[in-house]
């Protein structure tokens, strides 16, 4: 522990303090306590591992990375001004812009004046005696400080892959919270991706587009549902603006501060009809309503939460574009099969480029089957293989129809 200096009031308080308030981090959460504190006329550093303000948008530069959040219930509300300034181009921003929006932020309020860059905190020692923070950074420099405020975020740690032999991978290699600040080129490569959580998902959806071929690592499947995202016209720009107060009071409201109120309802308190309805229109909305608008019970009733699971298995048309959708959970993995421009997103599983039938361009390892860890028992793949494209045939032959549509797409010949 490091010794206190000698320096100090009577009542025992440490008088020579660097600052009175010390900030880790400068994502959304640091950069707002900066803005507050300073108003409060405290002096305040911000010490950020970082070489630039975002944090989370910061780091997060791979490939699809783009908010599952309206964007305009993510921005800050505290400046009127702000809010009036900035347009946000899409319903669910992606992270170039997200990037830009904070650091337009950063530039208004002068917030940069009060950072510290390239400055990682390794240590943070209170002393009761005297009331206050020994703070190091890596380079071993120190600052006192009354208060210390951590805004070092959930999601800022990366986990690296512990996979046995992974130092001695000859290739180039990413970890999408750690993404290089210039792009990276796929186009005709190789590629593989390990994990299908949210960014898995965003990153494998973006990059199948440009690559030779992809290899999906799976080990856990996850549900997703298509954000029907979409630029902001002006109309709605304005309609946006206007509605920022009550907009804000909702959130404040919600469970996750996100625009989505739960339907007062019990899933079993409506008819079949009433209920099917319902999950259609939630599934064909923008966001997150499908999980966060739903009944009331949804999440909390065995029963409820079964059939919106069962409603997963179903096939929807999407009528504009007469693309096909699958939305189901065909036994371990979701797919979905969407033309490029709609492909934006959540997609699970397996991804089909139904835009160029002849070729397949993914290859999906399920981890989580027997033989687990490593997919080598090929028949194994094509039972399942077979199974999803034989049902994959059925729903839209179903859908065919019932809609009296011309043939889909085939599906393309697996490896
Ligand atoms: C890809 C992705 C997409 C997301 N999308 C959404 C979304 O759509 N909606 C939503 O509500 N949430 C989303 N989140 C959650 C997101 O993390 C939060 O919304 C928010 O950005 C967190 O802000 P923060 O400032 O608390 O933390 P961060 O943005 O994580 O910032 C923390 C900062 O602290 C710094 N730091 C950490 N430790 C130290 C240290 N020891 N010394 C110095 N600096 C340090 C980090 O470098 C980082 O810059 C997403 C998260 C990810 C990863
Ligand atoms: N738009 C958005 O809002 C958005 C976008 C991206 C991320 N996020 C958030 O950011 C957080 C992090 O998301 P994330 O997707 O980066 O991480 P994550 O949710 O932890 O998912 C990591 C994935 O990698 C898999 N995995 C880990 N180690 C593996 C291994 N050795 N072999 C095979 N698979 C392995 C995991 O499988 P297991 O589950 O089996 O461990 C999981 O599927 C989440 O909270 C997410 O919601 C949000």
């Amino acid at each position: 522990m490091a010794p206190p200096r000698e320096n100090q009031a009577s009542s025992g308080a440490a008088t020579d303090l660097d600052f009175d308030a010390i900030i880790i981090g400068a994502g959304m959460s640091g950069l707002y306590q900066l803005y507050r504190l300073r108003e409060l006329g405290l002096r305040v550093r911000v010490f950020e591992a970082g070489t630039g303000v975002g944090g989370t948008w910061y780091w997060n530069r791979y490939p699809g990375a783009r908010f599952d959040s309206e964007s305009y219930s993510y921005g800050y509300s505290f400046s009127k001004e702000l809010l009036e300034e900035w347009d946000w181009s899409e319903h669910f921003a992606g992270q170039p812009e997200t990037l830009r929006y904070i650091n337009r932020v950063a530039d208004k309020f002068r917030l940069r004046d009060d950072i510290r860059f390239r400055s990682k905190v390794t240590a943070a020692i209170y002393h009761d005696d005297t009331r206050h923070w020994d703070v190091t950074l890596e380079d071993g420099s120190r600052f006192r400080t009354r208060f210390l405020i951590t805004a070092i975020g959930p999601l800022s740690a990366p986990t690296m892959p512990r996979i046995e032999g992974v130092d001695t991978f000859k290739g180039k290699s990413f970890h999408t919270a750690r993404w290089p600040h210039q792009p990276v080129d796929f186009t005709g490569k190789r590629v593989a991706v390990i994990g299908t959580g949210a960014t898995g998902v965003q990153t494998i959806q973006t990059i199948a587009r440009d690559v030779g071929h992809l290899t999906v690592f799976q080990r856990t499947p996850n549900w997703c549902a298509p954000l029907h995202n979409s630029k902001i016209d002006a109309e709605t720009q304005k309609k946006i603006k206007a509605g920022y107060p009550e907009m804000f009071k909702r959130c404040q409201e919600t469970f996750a501060c996100f625009v989505h109120t739960p339907d007062p309802r019990g899933t079993f308190e409506v008819s079949d009809e009433e209920r099917e309805a319902f999950f259609e229109k939630l599934y064909a909305s923008p966001g997150f309503g499908i999980w966060q608008g739903n009944f009331r019970d949804i999440l909390i009733d065995r029963k409820a939460n079964a059939l919106i699971s069962d409603f997963e298995h179903t096939l929807s048309i999407d009528d504009n574009s007469r693309n096909y959708a699958l939305k189901p959970r065909l036994n371990q993995f979701d797919i979905q099969g969407l033309d490029r421009s709609k492909r934006e997103g959540g997609v699970l599983g397996v991804y089909l480029l139904f835009d160029d039938p002849t070729r397949t361009v993914i290859t999906i390892y399920f981890l989580n089957q027997e033989p687990p860890k490593r997919f080598h028992n090929m028949q194994e793949y094509a039972a399942i293989r077979d199974r999803f494209l034989n049902e994959y045939t059925s729903c839209v032959r179903k859908a065919l129809i019932a809609n009296q549509e011309s043939a889909p797409t085939q599906p393309p010949a697996h490896p």
